[in-house]
């Protein structure tokens, strides 16, 4: 019998994104302030094409101005620098996403550092690291955000409480483990040379997945009663039918729920709310370039 509750995150970002619509309307009456956020994809890798026509549609959806950029694949690294220095100077964009990973004849962390990090809605330039992790004001990533919201909403306050995050890269592992400091949470950092994997994340008040390994945290991994927020996307073939795909996340979730007291599923978990979150850090940008209250979101 699962116990668990499920944490539906269609539903989370869904509010989220409400209360966004209705923070554009007011800057818009208030201020005459429209959130703009400038998208750049170059080349044409499938599955950012579908990221970057949802990010998209959600961001005209939100009444923000959108700005769209898709360059060749061939397009060189000056010319994408240049790209982002008219973004920064252009007064419209207050958010500017380029969407990784970038082709390999271009430096991605100097395209990332080329932004201004006031209009860094992925939170992802050098300055926004430092920031976070000295807690300062700055950008957060969406992905951590997003799952920081929810734990919580789950949790109320996290202070004093286990929590492990498995997996350390820069978009997700790191920023989500500076995240739960800030909160006052007890952080240790997994990663693939961790020992005893298992016996840590039994440790854990708080789990947090984000190795991109499909159902890699077994169900006997997770502590009675913990939150599990499983931030992986894996596709996987279908047991009936191989040739077809299914999606799973990092975690067992079927054996998770049973133990668990709380845990995101995949699909809809995690996933719909890094957009949402992407939304959120445009009016942030917006009102911090303006000089303007942010409306409670
Ligand atoms: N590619 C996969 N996830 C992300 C993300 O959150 N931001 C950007 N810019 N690219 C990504």
């Amino acid at each position: 019998m699962a116990n668990a509750t499920i944490i539906d995150g269609k539903i989370f970002a869904e509010a989220v994104r409400a209360r966004v619509k209705d923070a554009v309307t007011s800057l818009k009456n208030d201020h005459g302030l429209i959130p703009g956020l400038a998208v750049v994809l170059v080349g044409e890798d499938p599955a950012s094409q579908v990221y970057v026509r949802n990010k998209k549609k959600q961001t005209v959806e939100a009444g923000m101005a959108s700005f769209d950029h898709q360059l060749d694949v061939a397009t060189s690294e000056a010319d994408l620098l240049s790209l982002i220095e008219q973004l920064n100077n252009d007064p419209s964009v207050h958010g500017i996403l380029v969407q990784l990973p970038l082709p390999d004849h271009i430096d991605s962390e100097k395209v990332i550092d080329a932004i201004d990090p006031k209009k860094d809605a992925d939170g992802f330039h050098t300055i926004n690291v430092g920031r976070l992790s000295t807690g300062k004001k700055g950008m957060v990533p969406c992905t951590p955000l997003g799952c920081l919201m929810m734990l919580k909403d789950q949790l109320g306050s996290l202070a004093g409480k286990n929590a492990v995050v498995v997996g350390r890269s820069n978009i997700v592992g790191k920023p989500m483990a500076a995240l739960l400091l800030r909160e006052s949470c007890t952080v240790t950092v997994a990663h693939s040379r961790t020992h005893d994997l298992a016996g840590l994340c039994r440790s854990a008040d708080i789990l947090v997945a984000a190795v991109g390994l499909p159902e890699m945290i077994k169900g006997d991994w997770v502590k009675p009663g913990a939150t599990v927020i499983d931030v992986g996307i894996n596709r996987i073939p279908k047991r009936e039918e191989p040739k077809k795909f299914r999606l799973v996340g990092d975690v067992d979730f079927a054996a998770a729920i049973e133990i668990a007291g709380a845990i995101t599923p995949v699909p809809g978990g995690v996933g719909p709310m890094t957009i949402a979150c992407l939304l959120r850090n445009t009016i942030t940008a917006a009102c911090r370039i303006a000089e303007v209250d942010e409306p409670p979101m």
